[in-house]
């Protein structure tokens, strides 16, 4: 038996005729953070993809708590227990803060009045339509709605896309705090230095593979894995 929450074992996709994930494996422990990271093309976000089956996998497997979610629908996937937050955010812009919130509400510990404690800003904003929000407001109401769903793990793609320093620093804060909460998570960052500092494992991605997996801190002697693998 393994205790990892979420297992992905040789993954295989493809999108139209090119092979872009050629075999990923890495495992997530309960209550553990994995960042992974990689160059722009590199396969991130196709992993994450292929984890909800939105780029349904050509091979492998994907296992959360044991149970293979080959041949689930997205939907199927999200109600087993995975929060997907992506790079687009794809919040409902016709809707307000609160609304976006109630239609992904499920049962569980995370309730609005529980997110409205992490989130003070979305708090007051609560009324406000989605294109009122600022690009930070949006990010924290993507990750607001990911929670609210109680999901066992959450993806998180770049959450710090396109976010200015401070505001960068208040994401960080938060995956601190869900973090303490024992949420499970996996990171696809550009930002190194926020990804390593947050991360319990880091899986290095390149050209569809893993190139490396390890803590931050023995990322920082891979010199050679940093150089090659992530352009720094
Ligand atoms: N729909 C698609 N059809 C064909 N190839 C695609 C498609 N979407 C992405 N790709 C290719 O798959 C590869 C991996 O893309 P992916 O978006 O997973 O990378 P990434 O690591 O998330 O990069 P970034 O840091 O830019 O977000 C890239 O070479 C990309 O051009
Ligand atoms: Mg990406």
């Amino acid at each position: 038996m393994s205790s990892a929450l979420l297992e992905v074992d040789r993954l295989q996709t493809h999108l139209g005729e090119s092979h872009i994930i050629q075999g990923v494996s890495f495992a997530v422990r309960e209550g553990s953070l994995v960042a992974l990271l990689g160059r722009n093309g590199a396969g991130k976000t196709t992993t994450l993809r292929s984890i909800m089956r939105l780029a349904p996998p050509s091979g492998g497997a994907v296992r959360l708590a044991g149970r293979d979610l080959t041949g689930l629908s997205t939907w199927q996937v999200a109600r087993a227990g995975i929060g997907f937050v992506q790079e687009t955010r794809a919040i409902f812009s016709s809707l307000s803060v609160e609304e976006n919130l109630a239609i992904a509400a499920r049962p569980g510990d995370w309730t609005l009045p529980r997110i409205f404690e992490l989130f003070p800003n979305l708090a007051a904003r609560r009324r406000n339509g989605g294109t009122e929000l600022s690009g930070g407001e949006q990010q924290m109401l993507a990750i607001a709605r990911a929670l609210v769903g109680n999901p066992r793990l959450l993806l998180l793609d770049e959450p710090s896309e396109g976010l200015a320093p401070l505001i960068v620093r208040r994401i960080a804060d938060v995956i601190h705090q869900l973090k303490a909460t024992g949420m499970t998570m996996v990171l696809v960052e550009q930002n190194h230095a926020m990804a390593t500092e947050l991360a319990d494992e880091v899986v290095v991605i390149g050209k569809g593979r893993v190139r490396w997996t390890g803590t931050s801190a023995a990322l920082l002697d891979a010199s050679e894995i940093s150089q090659t693998w992530l352009g720094v």
